[in-house]
């Protein structure tokens, strides 16, 4: 099922690429993130497009349950743990001036796109300590974060941690409006890129700068991006009649819900899964099950799913590409923070390529070295691959299709709840035809 934002809004179609261009920067991906650094790459006076696999904001955007926040999860009191005051205040600040830079715009360009400030909230129901460490950590570095033990929530909590000042809004709507403002070629399917070359199924762009908005990149070498990331399925429900909250929230036990109002709406999110590991299914059933226990008299009116990419770290990779391709950008990995996450990367990648300073861009930067957790995460990642490319090797059914992942070879997973072939190892999906529906793999599966 869509999302309410498709539902909502319309984007204007756009033409795919005429033929060959040059032009001085390329962004691959219309989502937020590509339209976004597009705009602002525009604004610093280079002559940019986008080119579109589909149409825009068809990806991870509109599946998105478009909180605007710098409170992520637990993340500062680790940050500061790991990489330090500094690093965790540069972190914070990208993403505050994010909320800031699209109030600023939506006021400027009169957006309406249901753009409102809240408060955000980190709740537990068992453990109150992880949730003032956090605060703790917070006020460390400058930030004002309260604990409190009362909420709006429908069931008693143990803590939670209170940011102020963040936002909520209608993310198709105000893509709907920004993306009017660059040039987007959609149906363009970008085959390979080489040098300052972009071939597509439409043409070749050449451009001095070349940015990787397109979620998960496709490209394996230089980069080694497969290695450094999976990606999540979770899954969101828009309740009718289960009265309003106005803060937003997210629980840190496990099985902990999101809760956001839209209108009269209340979106219900939870059930996070890696990729290709739902086969028995149940996930929409278990959010069900949670909104009629929480509001009785309450109806799921719509439910879809969402796909994140997730970095060893916990933190995006935003800035170059690799070394070896100075004239390569990438934005990805935004966890569950897509919207704040895309500001940033617009405001850090549009910094490098204008050679100005970003004060923000360290923290984010793909040649980062490996913490702790980091080096755990990849040991992890690198036996779900294993266990993946071994399993491929195993008798593959009667089914139509050859289950095996066309990106690096993996077995596939069927997803019962979904009708879908999903990727364990790197997280690409397939209809049940062997249709690509994301990446990183690029073409369908082989059918029997
Ligand atoms: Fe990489 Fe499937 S997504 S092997």
């Amino acid at each position: 099922m869509e999302s309410i934002w498709v539902t909502e809004t319309g984007i204007r179609k756009r033409e795919p690429l005429p033929g060959d261009l040059e032009t001085e920067a390329v962004v691959i991906g219309a989502g937020m993130a590509g339209i976004l650094t597009a705009y602002h790459l525009q604004q610093a006076g280079l002559r940019t497009v986008v080119l579109e696999a589909d149409r825009i904001g068809s990806g991870q955007t509109k599946n998105t349950t478009a909180k605007i926040t710098f409170q992520h999860r637990l993340i500062y009191n680790r940050l500061i743990q790991t990489l330090g005051s500094r690093a965790a205040f540069a972190y914070a600040s990208a993403n505050e001036n994010a909320i800031d830079a699209y109030e600023k715009l939506i006021r400027e360009k009169e957006i309406d796109c249901d753009f409102v400030r809240c408060s955000s909230y980190l709740y537990s129901r068992k453990d109150a300590a992880p949730l003032r460490r956090e605060v703790d950590a917070v006020m460390g570095i400058g930030i004002d974060a309260v604990f409190e033990t009362d909420s709006e929530l429908p069931f008693p909590v143990a803590g939670v941690a209170r940011f102020d000042r963040q936002a909520r809004f209608n993310p198709l709507k105000f893509l709907a409006a920004i993306s009017e403002e660059v040039t987007v070629y959609e149906q363009t399917e970008v085959l390979k890129v080489e040098g300052n070359r972009v071939q597509t199924n439409k043409g070749c762009v050449s451009a001095r700068h070349i940015v990787f908005a397109c979620h998960y990149p496709f490209i394996n070498m230089p980069g080694y991006y497969f290695a450094r990331m999976h990606q999540e399925r979770s899954y969101v429900a828009a309740l009718e009649g289960a009265g309003r909250i106005e803060g937003m929230y997210l629980g840190i036990d496990k099985d902990g819900l999101s809760f956001r109002q839209q209108g009269d709406m209340l979106l219900l999110g939870g059930g996070s899964h890696r990729t290709g590991r739902n086969q028995k299914g149940g996930q929409y059933a278990w959010l069900q099950d949670r909104a009629r226990e929480l509001y009785p008299e309450s109806r799921v009116i719509r439910q879809w799913s969402a796909q994140d990419c997730m970095t060893l770290d916990g933190i995006p990779y935003i800035g170059r590409f690799s070394i070896r391709r100075p004239n390569w950008y990438v934005a990805t990995g935004f966890g569950k923070w897509g919207m704040s996450s895309s500001m940033a990367a617009a405001h850090i990648l549009t910094a490098l390529i204008t050679e100005q300073r970003s004060a923000q861009a360290g923290v984010f930067s793909p040649q980062r070295g490996l913490t702790g957790r980091a080096v755990k995460e990849l040991g992890i990642h690198s036996l779900y691959t294993i266990k993946g490319l071994v399993k491929h090797l195993l008798p593959a059914g009667q089914g139509r299709i050859v289950p095996n992942c066309p990106h690096m070879g993996c077995r596939l997973e069927w997803n019962p709840e979904e009708g879908t072939y999903d990727c364990p190892c790197h997280g690409s999906r397939f209809d049940e035809s062997g249709k690509l529906i994301d990446g990183p793999a690029q073409n369908n599966c082989r059918r029997r």
